[in-house]
């Protein structure tokens, strides 16, 4: 039985029963002790000074206790939970009571508060829209706020470290947890997840940043090898991880389960400690993915400093007993050991929750509804409206509402991030049984959201299972929404179709009313084989806890449909640079490699760029409901910056959000060399106009968009030469273009504080 398996059994069994203990388990917490005797616990220091300070105080055991933790949930017959952890939980790491350290109770994950398997009990949370959804607004202003409001949810449950920060890149459009990430792009995916986790950790708690590095499918997670050239991954998936760094500054990183150019993430010496210590000058800790540490000596050696739920996952407990034979044989350095309990602690002292114990408290759910609602309906994207059936109006009228469950909810993902929904599932039985499963809808009900809004229409629901009576409803309705949907999860990737005849389905629907609207509930792209018949298309993505609310209020233009792709949609599987995915899911235990150097660092658009393909539907692309002209285009070098300036005008009839973005590539590449692909985002900005206004906006270019890896030189280079801006409202819709001389310049290796 593999790991997964295992998983998804006990899970299931075990979760269920415990789970409800969550909201009222007290949790015990040690006492802030009185500095003087403990000078660790005085705040006015800095996080380095405690953190040497309580390493000194710490015993051989101490410093043992706080580098592995526990599974928080029970795994039978393997694994009986740690009565300490808070049930149902992702994991637990002991605290050292002596010292004032606090234990570690740690939960999933980037939409919130998360439980896996079982029925749900007093583990309801709020559930912000997918990942890819809150990157989808291009707002980090709203993943911020986001990412503050899970961190309390996770607060007030008595959770000081969250498992959040998911900024693996979109190099497979077909990997299952596409959803819990940021996109393609590593400036747009470093600036959305790194807001999310600044949010979170605002609450004085520990994020962590996740999955370092390369893990960008689920078939063969566990074993697969990334293979991929330094500067591609320095200037693609490494970039992403080191722009949300910078603007964060997590508490934690988490290695993932992969391996990269033959090592595994968590005893990978050039990710750990080359680049991630060393190059970024990272002081916190590494803690391992559930089940993903393979050794002791290697793995400590190469930068792991802490194995998460050792007893549950991993094949033996690398980091207590036999990193203590490592030790004594000298494999192992005590001052590594020291290195390590140092860096957990200061990740602690760091986030501020030593001198803020988190405790179980009420949570404001009617003020998160509000916050979720607001992350979702800016990150529906409005792929096509070409027959103008977008805003639905009021009226004497006849509206058909068919499929996914859009009378009663709304579909989140699977799997460690799953959240379960306040006030209970909306639909059962659908989906494995087991872990990733179920499948799990939100009771935010579309259809009721929709009636609410309009009043006088005459709504009819049917759930498209019978594809003739939905084209009779059709056939006697004036305007048709057929709501699809494509469940994702963790532990499995995902064609990109729809499943259970939804295509036939919306060609049925379509074949007898031209005005037809597909609103999709998808974890990432999908193929549409339907698209030139539909009148509109609408990517709601996971929506979250009031998704129903959110896609009801796009449709009928409550709000604008101001969000925009963070991902490239493709016409079809030919285009992407493995056409086929590697790996066999039958065989999970089967080493395999999957070579990243065809695409390099040319990942998503910038691969549709390089190779002339034309996508399904562009990055960055999304429509309004008004309509902007990009004017007055300025680029130029400000102090050795680049500068870019214009404006925004909305030329249409209602108030709407534009997202003005800009792309950078070198006028003469091959003069130049080294660039990936024709051009990157360099920038992007979301701004409300009224009609008839205008606004300027101003862009510094952050000067590693204009570099490429400079081997020898350990650092970016710059070229000298001209370089051309592009404004535009998407990858493929260019509104202007200016060009720019940029003057030779080098860069550091290291984070740059924004
Ligand atoms: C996932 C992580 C998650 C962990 C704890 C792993 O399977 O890959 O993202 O945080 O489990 O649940």
């Amino acid at each position: 039985m593999n790991r997964q398996t295992w998983r998804g059994l006990t899970l299931a069994l075990m979760l269920g029963a415990s789970a409800g203990a969550l909201a009222t388990t007290a949790c015990a917490q040690p006492p802030a002790s009185a500095p003087a005797a403990k000078p660790w616990l005085d705040p006015k220091l800095d996080a380095d000074t405690r953190a040497d300070l309580a390493v000194k105080a710490m015993t051989q055991d101490e410093k043992f206790t706080v580098i592995f933790g526990y599974f928080g949930a029970d795994m039978a017959p393997k694994y009986k939970r740690i009565t300490q952890a808070l049930p149902g939980s992702a994991g637990y790491v002991k605290g050292v009571p002596r010292l004032g350290i606090p234990e570690q109770f740690e939960t999933d994950a980037g939409i919130g508060v998360a439980t896996q398997g079982g029925e749900p009990n007093k583990r309801e949370r709020t559930a912000l829209p997918s990942g890819m959804a809150t990157t989808a607004t291009w707002n980090p202003e709203l993943a911020y706020q986001g990412g503050a409001m899970i961190g309390a949810e996770a607060r007030s449950s008595g959770f000081n470290v969250m498992l959040a920060g998911g900024v693996n890149l979109v190099r497979e459009p077909r990997n299952g947890r596409n959803f819990e990430y940021g996109g393609e792009d590593p400036w747009l995916a470093g600036k959305m997840v790194g807001a999310q986790i600044k949010g979170i950790q605002s609450n004085s708690i520990v994020s962590t940043i996740k999955h370092y590095a390369l893990n960008n499918q689920e078939t063969g997670r566990f074993v697969l090898d990334a293979k991929i050239g330094e500067a591609a991954m320095r200037t693609s998936d490494l970039m992403a991880f080191q722009f949300a760094m910078e603007d964060s500054d997590p508490h934690s990183v988490m290695c993932a389960y992969n391996r990269i150019n033959g090592h595994y993430a968590c005893e990978n010496d050039f990710l750990l400690n080359k680049v991630l210590k060393q190059d970024w000058g990272f002081k916190n800790y590494v803690m391992s993915d559930w089940g993903a540490v393979h050794s002791s000596a290697k793995a400590v050696n190469a930068g792991l400093d802490q194995q998460s739920a050792g007893e549950a996952f991993d094949k033996q407990n690398f980091l207590r007993e036999p990193l203590r034979d490592a030790l004594a044989k000298g494999e192992v350095s005590q001052a590594r050991i020291d290195d390590m309990a140092r860096r957990v602690l200061r990740g602690l002292f760091a986030s501020g929750v030593v001198e803020k114990p988190v405790k179980i408290e009420a949570i404001d759910y009617a003020a998160h509804a509000k916050v979720t609602r607001a992350d979702a309906e800016e990150g529906v994207v409005l792929l096509k409206n070409d027959k103008g059936l977008l805003p639905l109006v009021a009226g004497a009228r006849k509206i058909a509402v068919i499929g996914g469950h859009a009378d009663v909810g709304v579909l989140s993902g699977g799997g460690s991030s799953q959240v379960y929904p306040i006030g209970g599932r909306a639909v059962q039985g659908e989906g494995p049984a087991t872990w990733p499963g179920p499948m799990i809808y939100f009771p935010s009900s579309p259809l009721k959201a929709l009636k609410a809004r309009l009043p006088g229409v005459d709504i009819q629901f049917i759930d498209g299972k019978d594809k003739a009576a939905a084209a009779k409803l059709a056939a006697a309705s004036d305007v048709v929404l057929v709501f699809a949907t494509q469940w994702n999860g963790e532990a499995f990737d995902s064609p990109l179709t729809l499943e259970n005849n939804q295509d036939a389905l919306i060609d049925a629907v379509v074949a007898a009313n031209g005005k037809t609207v597909v609103v999709l509930q998808t974890g990432g792209p999908i193929l549409m084989p339907w698209l030139s018949k539909v009148g509109a298309v609408v990517e709601a993505w996971y929506p979250g806890s009031a998704g129903g609310e959110a896609i009801a209020r796009v449709l009928t233009g409550e709000v604008d449909a101001s969000g925009r792709l963070p991902v490239t949609f493709p016409a079809s599987l030919d285009q992407l640079p493995r056409p086929v995915l590697d790996g066999d899911p039958k065989t999970p235990d089967a080493l395999f490699a999957v070579d990243y150097t065809i695409e390099g660092a040319a990942v998503g658009y910038k691969w549709f760029d390089l190779k002339g393909h034309q996508p399904l539907f562009a990055f960055g692309h999304g429509l309004s409901y008004t309509t902007f002209a990009y004017e007055n285009l300025k680029a130029e070098t400000l102090g050795g910056a680049l500068t870019v300036s214009f404006e925004v005008r909305n030329t249409g009839k209602r108030t709407g959000k534009a997202v003005p973005q800009v792309y950078v590539s070198p006028k003469d590449a091959k003069a130049i060399g080294g660039w990936e692909a024709p051009q990157r985002l360099a920038g992007f900005k979301k701004v409300e106009l009224a009609p008839g206004a205008t606004t300027k906006v101003s862009l510094t270019v952050d000067p590693r968009l204009l570099a490429t890896w400079n081997e020898k030189a350990h650092g970016w280079s710059v070229a000298a030469g001209d370089y051309t801006v592009t404004l535009g409202a998407s990858s493929r819709d260019t509104a202007a273009k200016a060009q720019v001389a940029v003057a030779a310049q080098s860069l550091p290796v290291g984070l740059m504080k924004p």
